[in-house]
C-alpha cells in the first residue's frame, strides 16, 4: 500500500532503507521516545530490524503494518500499526527525522494512516502508549 501526497510518500519498507533509517533515527531525542533500547543506532541495527520486519509482513496475517515516510527519495521516518486485532484495535507508533519536525508533517501522516487503518482492518480503536516525560514538552 502506497499513499502519495505533495509533501511525502508513505510506502512499505525496503531493505535498501537501512542506511537512511540508521542515519535518521540515531538521535537521542527520537530514541528516548520509542520502545527502542539501542543507542547509538548503527547500520547493522537497522538491517536486523528490517530483516525481521520484512519477514513479519510476509506472513498471511501479519500483526503489524508499517509505512516509511519518504521525502525527496530519502526514508526520513516511519509510522506503524502494531498488535493489529482485525475488527477491534491496533496500536500506533511513529518517528520523524529531526530536520523535518515542527512542520505539521506527522499530523498529516497520522490522519492518513489512521483513516486507512480504520477502513482496512475495520478497527474500533487505535491507541498509543505514551511516556510521562512528554508532559515536559
Ligand atoms: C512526535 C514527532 C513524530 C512529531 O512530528 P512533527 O511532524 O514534528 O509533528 P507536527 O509538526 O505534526 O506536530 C504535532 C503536534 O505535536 C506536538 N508535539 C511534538 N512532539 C511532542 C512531544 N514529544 N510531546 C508532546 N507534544 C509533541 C507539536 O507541538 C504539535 O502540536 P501543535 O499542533 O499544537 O503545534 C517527532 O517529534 C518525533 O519523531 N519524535 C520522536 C519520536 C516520538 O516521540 N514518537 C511518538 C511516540 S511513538
Amino acid at each position: 500500500m502506497t499513499i502519495k501526497t505533495k509533501e511525502f510518500i508513505l510506502r512499505p519498507y525496503k531493505m535498501t532503507d537501512a542506511q537512511d533509517v540508521a542515519r535518521n533515527i540515531n538521535d537521542m531525542a527520537i530514541i528516548r521516545c520509542l520502545a527502542l533500547n539501542i543507542y547509538p543506532y548503527k547500520l547493522k541495527d537497522a538491517k536486523i530490524f528490517l530483516k525481521r520486519h520484512l519477514l513479519e509482513e510476509k506472513k498471511k496475517n501479519p500483526d503489524s503494518q508499517s509505512f516509511v515516510i519518504e521525502i525527496n527519495g530519502e526514508a526520513v521516518g516511519s509510522i506503524g500499526l502494531h498488535k493489529i486485532v482485525k475488527g477491534h484495535k491496533a496500536s500506533i507508533g511513529y518517528w520523524l527525522a529531526k530536520k523535518y519536525w515542527g512542520q505539521g508533517i506527522m499530523t498529516k501522516v497520522v490522519k492518513l494512516v489512521t483513516a486507512f487503518a480504520f477502513k482496512q482492518y475495520k478497527l474500533k480503536r487505535i491507541y498509543a502508549r505514551v511516556y510521562l516525560f512528554n508532559m515536559e514538552n
